[in-house]
Formats: C-alpha cells, sequence, structure tokens
C-alpha cells in the first residue's frame, strides 16, 4: 500500500518530533503492509523550502536503508487553503502535477470555488485533504460536490472511516465513498501513537461499502499514480 499524507519528516511541523519517531512510523507503517509514502508536511508560509523537505527526506531514506527498513518515503506537502506561497509547483507531491490542499476544519471558506480555480491553472491538479473533517462539509456533505470535478480529488483520512474522529465524521466518510467521490484513503499519520501510519483497518471498512477491490484501488493504484504523476 501506499500513503499519500503523512507527517513522517522530523522536526518539520506538529509531526515526528526526531529521527527515532520517524523509524518507528515507518515500522508501523511496514508492519501494516505500506510500502511508500509521501511525507507532507504542513506548509503555510514559504519559511519551510521545498529544499529543505528534499533534504529531509534523502536523509529519512538512508535512514531507513541503513535500519534495513523496505520503506521509502517521497516529498509532497500539505499546503494549507490561506498559505500565501508564490511556488505552489514547488510544493506538489513528488514534484508530480498534483497539490495536497488542506481547508480549515470550521467552515468551508467562501472563497473555497474561487481559490480552487485559480489553483487549477498551469495544469495543476488538486488532492483535498480529508473534507470530511471540514463542519461545513459534515453538516452538508452535498456542497463539496460543488468543488470536486475532473481536476479534483478527495482524499479521506483511515481515522475517518474506523470512527476515531467520532461519528460524525465517519458518517461523512462513509457518505463520500459512497458517492464514488473519494480517489484517496491515507493515513495524515502524525506520530507512532496519535493516528499512527496504518491503513488496512480503514480499507476493510472501506471494502464494506465499495468493494474490496475499489477500496484497495484507493490505497495501491491510485496514489501509485501520484507518485509517478500521472492521471488517477
Ligand atoms: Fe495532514
Amino acid at each position: 500500500m501506499i500513503d499519500i499524507h503523512c507527517h513522517i519528516l522530523p522536526g518539520l511541523d506538529d509531526g515526528a518530533d526526531d529521527e527515532d519517531e520517524a523509524l518507528r512510523m515507518a515500522s508501523i507503517a511496514v508492519s501494516d503492509g505500506i510500502k511508500y509514502a509521501i511525507a507532507t508536511p504542513h506548509v503555510l508560509t514559504p519559511s519551510l523550502s521545498p529544499e529543505e523537505i528534499r533534504i529531509k527526506v534523502e536523509s529519512l531514506n538512508t535512514l531507513f536503508n541503513h535500519h534495513g527498513l523496505d520503506f521509502e518515503v517521497f516529498p509532497g506537502a500539505e499546503v494549507g487553503f490561506y498559505s500565501d506561497l508564490s511556488n505552489f509547483d514547488h510544493y506538489h507531491l513528488n514534484g508530480g502535477p498534483y497539490l495536497l490542499l488542506e481547508f480549515p476544519h470550521g467552515q468551508l471558506p467562501p472563497t473555497a470555488a474561487e481559490r480552487i480555480s485559480l489553483l487549477l491553472r498551469d495544469g495543476r491538479k488538486l488532492i483535498l485533504a480529508h473534507p470530511e473533517r471540514n463542519e461545513s462539509v459534515i453538516m452538508e456533505p452535498k456542497r463539496l460536490l460543488d468543488l470536486v470535478g475532473p481536476n479534483v480529488f478527495v482524499q479521506i483520512s483511515a481515522g475517518s472511516l474506523t470512527g476515531e474522529f467520532g461519528p460524525d465524521v465517519q458518517r461523512c466518510a462513509m457518505y463520500l465513498l459512497k458517492q464514488k467521490m473519494v480517489s484517496f484513503i491515507a493515513t495524515d499519520a502524525h506520530s507512532s501513537h496519535h493516528r499512527p501510519p496504518v491503513l488496512s483497518k480503514a480499507v476493510k471498512v472501506a471494502a464494506k461499502v465499495i468493494g474490496k477491490d475499489t477500496a484497495k484501488q484507493l490505497v495501491t493504484t491510485n496514489p501509485m499514480q501520484i507518485i509517478d504523476g500521472l492521471r488517477v
């Protein structure tokens, strides 16, 4: 399996604190059957440079290799809706056309559609990070329908499906799955104990709703297209 949303790079955000914690997260991921992950630290300002992300990714991969872990991370970022970047392209997932975009957790911004259409210029594609956890979407999931399109995809969190964010978020995640609006399930892991990098439990839940093969696609073939920079 492949995880396209993971806060495993140490010391950059509220994810892994240090390399030991990143190693523990990688071990959990490997035990769960995850082979690749895209490292997606929170980015709101240009203070975290794409170069710094790349250097951390390289050094983590060397560390995993040194410890005999069959696990590899790729560079990426989780870009905040209100981020003031001038070079969004540099924060795309593994240098491909996809940008992982995070809405505020409260209400959907009134400018969401406008912002999305601006970001779609120049051939960029968007992945909306866990919209099932957004209050506006929970209250009225159909609002998301107005935002998704041929180049706007939805990633839901594994924990949303397994009930870790409560019944309202779980219900919303199930609804989005049933509506065939979900292209990816990802861990959004932050540590080895708080939201660990585990996908398998969520895949089992999803399989009951959309079938085993489609559920698997959300953590295998679809994410692989992102790593390869290809069309989902
Ligand atoms: Fe995240």
